[in-house]
């Protein structure tokens, strides 16, 4: 316990409650609401959805979002050491949440370098003007995508400088501490939330809107027996709510004595999903406005990339008046959502360094460097494949997988009333037995059933397809690129774990 307390004088803080929810806030907050939701709602059942999500969000979500909150408040450490006092030999699973954490920054960062440089495309409309141009523009001119995912390609200067310029402004973010996150959270929170009011105010006021927001609540309820779609639901909530990859283990460590836990937690976990909803209406009726004006039919442009890259600019391009200000609002908005959830993910590393005695500075600095490094291989024709594969399996599945063996760590190694009493010594409403029932058996039950249920029905990759084409992806390398990459992800947590021994 000793340790513990001298530990917590030397550890760096937030300045108060609310630099620390509007930062966890920040984290939980970003391109997956506004990028991802809309379209796997959409994809899996539209306001069918909604049904999965919800009980994800409660079975999973929040009792997840307080044992995380819990065990780095409680040990004031990362995940690695979180871990490795829960039982020595589970450093490994904190490693592996942050590797699998750093895998999805590694394209998260590239999809920001691309909302940076269309932003400043917006002021004169790069792109183009009509549909088709729009669209050959992002493939051809700005992607200068290559034939199919086994063709690297050419090299893209200006996605790297792009890159580059994310890298170094999360640097200068976290670089001095939580204290400066905590003051840069008070613009990167709540301006990205005005600029999505002021998208919906000009969304629903377009016509067509209505046909949009219809087409995305209107449920499709067979898709309620599809494993894909539960599955779907989990990995959004662990995606969104930033769980899983060791980001809300750090930040809770760097909490103050007296700090509050469930409420936070409720409080982060249900602006997260208000604000995917909201977010989920504004592109909802930006794409039948798209529709309206372009025939082309709102499913079409609602998937990935094509929805902030394509769907929208074809959107800016039929508004008239103040259409460049349109799209600097919305990609200033995917930036400004993206940067918190971006250093975040960054953290959650250097706060497993740091317990290994690193200096705060010197972590970033080696997590900066190697981000840009592996960014590398996002910045060539080859990027749009790549990430879509990665995607499909780290979110997808990967997350997921990490997320079960969390529970079953603190259900059944550490048991949850251990760290229920914890968390109700600090929390303003307190949490009942439910919450050990939660994690000991509601919550991974679901989760192992729905894994099995999705790898018999097979986990499919189907493909990507751009415009009149699908592209198979051979086997090997949705193998390689999908369950290896997650295979290589668990060599390097357990060597790291048999490398670094001192916590014990
Ligand atoms: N929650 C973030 C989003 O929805 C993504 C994220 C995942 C951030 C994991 C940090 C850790 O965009």
């Amino acid at each position: 316990m000793e340790e513990v307390e001298v530990a917590e004088e030397e550890r760096d803080h937030w300045s108060g409650r609310l630099p620390f929810i509007l930062a966890a806030m920040g984290s939980a907050i970003g391109l997956g609401n506004v990028w991802r939701f809309p379209y796997i709602a959409y994809e899996n059942g539209g306001g069918a959805f909604l049904i999965p999500y919800f009980i994800a969000l409660l079975t999973t979500g929040i009792p997840l979002m307080a044992l995380e909150f819990g065990l780095g408040y409680k040990f004031l450490s990362g995940a690695p050491k979180a871990f490795s006092m829960v039982d020595r030999r589970l450093a490994w699973v904190g490693w592996l949440s942050i590797f699998l954490g750093f895998l999805i920054l590694s394209f998260y960062t590239v999809i920001m370098a691309w909302a940076l440089i269309y932003m400043f495309f917006s002021f004169d409309s790069s792109w183009g003007s009509t549909p088709h141009e729009i669209e050959g523009f992002f493939f051809n001119d700005f992607l200068n995508i290559s034939s199919g995912p086994t063709v690297i390609g050419g090299f893209q200067p200006m996605i790297f400088v792009g890159l580059i310029v994310i890298w170094i402004c999360i640097y200068l973010i976290l670089n001095k501490g939580v204290q400066r996150v905590g003051k840069v959270v008070l613009i990167t929170v709540p301006l990205p939330i005005i600029l999505l009011i002021i998208l919906f105010i000009r969304g629903i006021t377009l016509p067509g809107a209505m046909d949009g927001i219809e087409y995305y609540l209107t449920p499709d309820s067979s898709k309620l027996g599809d494993a894909n779609v539960w599955l779907a639901a989990y990995g959004q909530i662990f995606f969104t709510l930033s769980l899983a990859q060791g980001v809300m283990i750090a930040y809770a460590s760097y909490l103050p004595k007296k700090s509050e836990i469930m409420n936070n937690a409720t409080i982060i976990s249900l602006a997260n999903c208000g604000t995917s909803f909201f977010a989920g209406l504004v592109v909802f009726s930006i794409l039948g406005f798209v529709q309206h004006e372009t025939g082309q039919p709102i499913g079409s442009g609602a998937s990935g990339p094509h929805l902030a890259f394509i769907t929208y600019p074809i959107a800016i391009s039929q508004m008239g008046g103040a259409s460049a200000l349109f799209g600097v609002i919305f990609f200033l908005m995917l930036l400004t959502l993206g940067i918190d959830s971006a250093f975040s993910m960054v953290e959650a590393l250097t706060a497993g360094l740091e317990d290994l005695g690193w200096e705060h500075e010197k972590a970033v600095r080696f997590f900066v460097i190697i981000g840009l490094s592996i960014g590398l291989l996002f910045v060539t024709s080859v990027s749009f494949w790549l990430i879509h594969l990665i995607d499909h399996f780290a979110v997808g599945i990967g997350i997921v997988i990490v997320g079960l063996i969390e529970v079953l760590v603190i259900g059944y190694v550490m048991k949850p009333e251990e760290l229920r009493e914890f968390i109700n010594e600090h929390s303003e409403v307190k949490i009942g037995y439910w919450w050990d029932a939660m994690i000991r058996y509601v919550t991974p039950i679901i989760l192992i059933f729905i894994i099995v249920w999705t790898l018999k029905d097979g986990f499919e990759f189907t493909g990507e397809s751009v415009p009149n084409n699908v592209v198979e992806y051979p086997p090997w390398l949705v193998f390689a690129g999908g369950y290896g990459l997650i295979f290589v992800l668990v060599i390097a947590a357990l060597y790291m774990q048999r490398r670094f021994t001192e916590w014990h």
